[in-house]
């Protein structure tokens, strides 16, 4: 059996109802946009199925502010073909529009169709479909779920003598249809001969005046609805609400797809992970904890409560105390980072780091071992290994124009409330005294002091002590 397959995405609607300034597919998805989930859950199911780049085809049929969606995809992902649709007259028009523009449309031996705005969809599921029709023999499956408030969805009418089905739409359906809580996902995979020749057939006599894709099963004598029980693969988003509801869902599928792999939640309803997020084995996360963008966390790591993970790269066995903040930072093993630190763009933190409480690093390189414990800033500085830096030390990196950067060499140490004054470079095995303001480079192994010297005098605090009056 030929295993050539060609794939739909359907992005030309407007989504009006959602109320958002942008084309509907590129309406904001956790890390992402909408349309980016089905794109990445076709090409994971192709890969599952051994199918070869010249075997398959994904195409995305436009029309609704297309240029900016072709702009996005593009950019994205280079193998995308389009089809523009210019008119949007329903999805079964779309798919008119898809078979008229694409030459080798027609010789994929099925058709995968998806919505743009189904993005919870996984690739268990078009695997699930594959299966089912091959084995089937079918000419075309819709995923169903149910809703227990299907408003918006089309209803699944099943003949109760045999397998066959047809699609009712909300806006033509009965009070005792609208009353069905098994709906259309607007996920079919169907056999290209056989759609093709329904498509001939769909008429646009209907409530809504468009012509609806999900009439093609009402004349097929080999096709069926596969129900799910998993809904919240299968959730649509046509609101703003829709939009959080769905958000959510899928924020908690790739939770439990981490678990899966290993990872453990304390309390994970309160989590957020981004959908590009990589996690290692053994690794706990804490209530609260936001992980975003493109950021991997390796093995044995403890993420805890509150901290917000952007982009950022943490190798094994590291810990993110409470309620730290990460941007844009690599973190070596067995580093740790907080309680409410904050880590900015282009800081790297090697081996064994320890960063304490209200400390900011930014675009440095902290060497291993090396120690800022507690009330710091560091900016555009270099740290050697070991060196430890004590309370309240601030590199003061700009002059009001420009950034410059301080150099400090390994094994130092720096007093607690000491600064030091960019450009400026310390040696190795240096020591400043604590309260030092340096603003000269130190040779390795030197000592430096800059405060002014200690006058005490006996029995004059009385002059200086006030007491209040009663
Ligand atoms: C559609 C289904 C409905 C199903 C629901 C699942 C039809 C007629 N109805 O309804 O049975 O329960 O999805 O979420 O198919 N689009 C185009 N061109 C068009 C019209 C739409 O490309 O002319 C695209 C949209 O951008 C969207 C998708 O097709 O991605 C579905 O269209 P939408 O208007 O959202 O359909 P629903 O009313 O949700
Ligand atoms: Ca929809």
């Amino acid at each position: 059996m030929k295993k050539e397959l060609g794939a739909v995405i359907l992005a030309a609607g407007e989504g009006k109802r959602l109320k958002l300034n942008k084309p509907k597919p590129l309406a904001p998805c956790l890390d992402q946009c909408l349309v980016d989930f089905p794109i990445q859950e076709l090409s994971k199911f192709f890969t599952q199925i051994n199918l070869k780049a010249d075997e398959a085809q994904i195409t995305a049929v436009v029309g609704h502010r297309k240029e900016e969606v072709i702009h996005y995809l593009s950019a994205k992902y280079q193998k995308l073909t389009f089809a523009t649709q210019e008119q949007q007259l329903g999805t079964g028009d779309a798919l008119r529009a898809y078979f008229n523009s694409q030459e080798n449309a027609k010789n994929f031996q099925y058709t995968f169709i998806l919505c743009a705005d189904t993005p919870v969809v996984r690739s268990s599921v078009l695997y699930k479909m594959y299966q089912h029709a091959q084995a089937e023999k079918l000419d075309g499956v819709a995923a169903s779920f149910r809703e227990n408030q299907p408003a918006g969805y089309g209803r699944i009418l099943r003949n109760p003598s045999d397998a066959s089905f047809k699609i009712v739409e909300e806006k033509d359906a009965s009070a005792s249809e609208k009353a069905i809580t098994e709906v259309n996902s607007g996920m079919y995979l169907v056999k290209t001969q056989f759609l093709i020749e329904q498509l001939k057939k769909i008429n646009a006599q209907n409530n809504s005046n468009e012509f609806y894709l999900t009439d093609i099963f009402q004349w097929g004598e080999k096709v069926q609805a596969l129900l799910f029980n998993e809904a919240q693969y299968f959730l649509g988003v046509n609101t703003l609400k829709q939009l959080e509801h769905a958000e959510n869902a899928l924020n908690q599928v790739l939770i439990d797809e981490h678990r899966e792999n290993g990872v453990r939640f304390i309390q994970s309803a309160t989590v957020r992970i981004d959908s590009q997020v990589e996690i290692g084995a053994g690794t706990v996360i804490y209530p609260q904890v936001s992980l975003r963008g493109r950021t991997k966390i390796g093995e044995n790591c403890t993420i805890d409560q509150g901290a917000i993970i952007k982009s950022s790269e943490l190798s094994a066995q590291v810990k993110v105390h409470a309620y730290s903040v990460l941007e844009e930072a690599r973190v070596l093993s067995q580093a740790e980072v907080g309680p409410f630190a904050r880590l900015r763009p282009q800081t790297h933190l090697k081996e064994k780091v320890k960063i304490g409480n209200f400390v900011e690093i930014k675009k440095s390189v902290l060497d291993a071992g090396v120690k800022v414990s507690h009330l710091s800033y560091v900016g555009d500085a270099f740290i050697g290994e070991e060196t430890n830096i004590g309370c309240g030390f601030i590199t003061c990196n700009y002059d009001g124009a420009q950034k410059h950067v301080t150099k400090i060499g390994k094994h130092c140490f720096i007093g607690s409330d000491s600064q030091t004054v960019a450009p400026v470079e310390i040696g190795d095995d240096c020591f400043v005294a604590s309260s030092s303001t340096i603003t000269k480079n130190m040779p390795s192994g030197s000592f430096a002091i800059s405060r002014s010297p200690q006058i005490t005098k006996e029995n004059l605090a009385h002059r200086f002590i006030k007491k209040k009056k009663d």
